[in-house]
C-alpha cells in the first residue's frame, strides 16, 4: 500500500514537472517573435505582454482552429533565429491546458506601450473617431485589458494596420456591431486611429 502511495506520489509530482517546463520551453519560442516578456521591438509583431488572459487564450485556440489569417513571419531572435513559421503552426499542435497556461503566463507580464513615430494632427482626428466609435467597447483609449478585446493603444503601428486591414477585408471575425463601424470608415479615418493608437505612449 504505501509503496503504491509513494509511486503515485512521484509519478504525480514527475508530471507537474513536465508541465511546467514544458510551459517554459514554449513560452520561450513565443518570444523568439513576440520579444522577451512578450515585450515586441518590431512593428509587424504586436506586444503580447498585459493582454487579458481571456482575450489570449481566445486568439490562441482561433489560430489553432485556422480560423484567423495565419501570416508568416521569421524568429527574430533566439535559437530558431531567421526560420520561419506563423501562428497557426505554432499553436497546432498546442493541449487545451499549454493555451490556457500560456494565457495566463503573458498575462501577468505587464504591457508596455512602444516607442514609434507618429503624426500629432492625425492622432487628433483619429482620438474624434475613437472617442465616437470605439470607445463604448475599447475603453480608456483602448488601453484596457479587461475589455477582453485587445489592447490597441501603443500597439505597434504596423500589426494594428495589418490587422485592421484583415477585418475589412472580412478575414478576421469581428463582432457584429465593431463590424458596422470599421465599414463605414474611409481609409483617411483608419490612418487617422492608427496615429491615434500609436500616439499613447
Ligand atoms: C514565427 C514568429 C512567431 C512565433 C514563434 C509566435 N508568434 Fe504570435 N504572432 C506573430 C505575428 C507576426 C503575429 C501577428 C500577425 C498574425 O496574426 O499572423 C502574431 C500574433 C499573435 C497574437 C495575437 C495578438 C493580438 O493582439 O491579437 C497572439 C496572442 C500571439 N501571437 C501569441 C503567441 C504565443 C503565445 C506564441 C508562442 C506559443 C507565439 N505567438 C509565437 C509571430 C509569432
Ligand atoms: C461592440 C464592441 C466593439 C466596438 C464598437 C469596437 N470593437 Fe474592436 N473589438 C471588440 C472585441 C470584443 C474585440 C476582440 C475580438 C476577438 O476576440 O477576436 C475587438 C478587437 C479589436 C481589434 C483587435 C485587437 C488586437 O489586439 O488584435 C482592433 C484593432 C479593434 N477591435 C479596433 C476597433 C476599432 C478601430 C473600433 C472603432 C472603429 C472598434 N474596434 C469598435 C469590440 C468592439
Amino acid at each position: 500500500m504505501k509503496r503504491t502511495a509513494i509511486g503515485l506520489l512521484t509519478l504525480i509530482l514527475g508530471l507537474a514537472g513536465t508541465a511546467s517546463a514544458d510551459i517554459s520551453t514554449i513560452v520561450e519560442d513565443c518570444t523568439g517573435c513576440h520579444g522577451d516578456d512578450g515585450v515586441s521591438q518590431w512593428s509587424d509583431v504586436p506586444t503580447i505582454a498585459g493582454l487579458s488572459e481571456y482575450y489570449h487564450g481566445d486568439q490562441l485556440y482561433l489560430y489553432r482552429d485556422e480560423e484567423r489569417p495565419c501570416g508568416d513571419s521569421e524568429y527574430r531572435q533566439g535559437d530558431m533565429s531567421g526560420q520561419t513559421s506563423n501562428m497557426c503552426a505554432v499553436t497546432a499542435d498546442l493541449t487545451d491546458e499549454q493555451i490556457d497556461a500560456i494565457a495566463v503566463h503573458f498575462s501577468e507580464m505587464p504591457f508596455e506601450a512602444a516607442t514609434q513615430e507618429f503624426d500629432a494632427t492625425l492622432a487628433a482626428a483619429g482620438q474624434v473617431i475613437h472617442e465616437r466609435d470605439c470607445q463604448i467597447c475599447h475603453s480608456e483609449g483602448g488601453s484596457v485589458a479587461d475589455d477582453d478585446a485587445g489592447i490597441l493603444a501603443g500597439q505597434w503601428l504596423g500589426y494594428m494596420e495589418t490587422t485592421l486591414a484583415q477585418y475589412r477585408a472580412g478575414e478576421r471575425e469581428q463582432p457584429g456591431p465593431m463590424q458596422k463601424k470599421i465599414d463605414a470608415l474611409s481609409d483617411d479615418d483608419i490612418k487617422a486611429l492608427l496615429h491615434y493608437y500609436a500616439s499613447q505612449q
